[in-house]
């Protein structure tokens, strides 16, 4: 894979500011769906048409990944086609949460048609991905909560991304939303504990967001049972408040887990 370098300049552009924090979403999401794409590689561990690209415009820029919708490998068991919208989704579900795990995302139209784009989050090189896995960070214990509400079925090592701090952002959403229950994570360590108060909060702001502009968004994005479904995920987790146990009619733990 290339990738360019963090203070490139692009010709004829004059000099750019910083790069867009994946903190700064309101930034992020207009470089994201105004800004010039460009692909500079493909990122070879991917499954799917997946690439590496800069993206600039209004004296910003930033690292993005590019899935073109003509590049999703077809799946048995989600529709084919739906995936890039899978994202856009479980990042509106992140933002409802107030929890920003998952990097500014979009959908837009690229160099190969219409697809999702999200911000580059750079991962921190000296965190022990295998460890932070399988620790009880909070961080990781949010994205196992996110994880359940979006129903992840592909929650692997490698798709969490700690760019250095407590933070941590997860990628790779598009098989999220089944109306199955689906859940196939390496986070399975809080399995049949009590949630902490803050994701208590986070689901009730998402139920809450549910009836309002997160229902909106997210049947722009999903079909009407994959909405219902969601809905109903968060009202189980609100009513018992635990972590959910493993489906015992499906893999539970992605392979290969990295
Ligand atoms: N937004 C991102 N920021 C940083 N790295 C990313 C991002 N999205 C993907 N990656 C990296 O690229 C790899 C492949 O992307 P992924 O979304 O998993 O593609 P695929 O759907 O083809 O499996 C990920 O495992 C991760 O290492
Ligand atoms: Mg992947």
């Amino acid at each position: 894979m290339t990738q360019p370098s963090r203070d490139r300049t692009p010709a004829g552009d004059g000099p750019l500011g910083p790069p867009v924090s994946p903190r700064d979403v309101v930034a992020a999401e207009r470089l994201l769906l105004r800004g010039r794409l460009e692909v500079e590689g493909r990122l070879v561990q991917a499954s799917n048409a997946t690439l590496y690209c800069s993206i600039e415009g209004e004296g910003l820029r930033a690292a993005c990944v590019y899935k073109p919708v003509a590049g999703e490998r077809p799946l048995w068991d989600f529709p084919d086609g739906t995936l890039a919208e899978r994202e856009v989704a479980a990042y509106a579900v992140s933002q409802a949460m107030g929890w920003n795990v998952v990097p500014p995302t979009v959908h837009r139209d690229g160099p190969y048609g219409p697809g999702m784009v999200q911000l580059w989050v750079e991962p921190d090189p000296d965190v022990d991905l295998v460890a932070l896995s399988r620790s009880d960070d909070e961080a990781i214990r949010r994205m196992a909560v996110f994880d359940a509400v979006v129903n992840n079925a592909d929650r692997k090592i490698g798709h969490l991304l700690p760019p250095g701090g407590d933070h941590v952002y997860g990628c790779d959403h598009g098989v999220c939303f089944s109306t199955e229950y689906k859940l196939r994570t390496v986070l399975w360590q809080w399995r049949g504990k009590k949630l902490t108060a803050e994701a208590v909060q986070a689901l009730e702001r998402v139920e809450a967001a549910l009836r309002d502009g997160l229902g909106r968004t997210l049947a722009g994005l999903l079909t009407e049972e994959e909405v219902e479904a969601t809905r109903r995920r968060v009202e189980l987790m609100l009513k018992h408040r635990i972590h959910p146990y493993p489906p015992e009619d499906w893999p539970a733990v992605p392979w290969p887990p990295l």
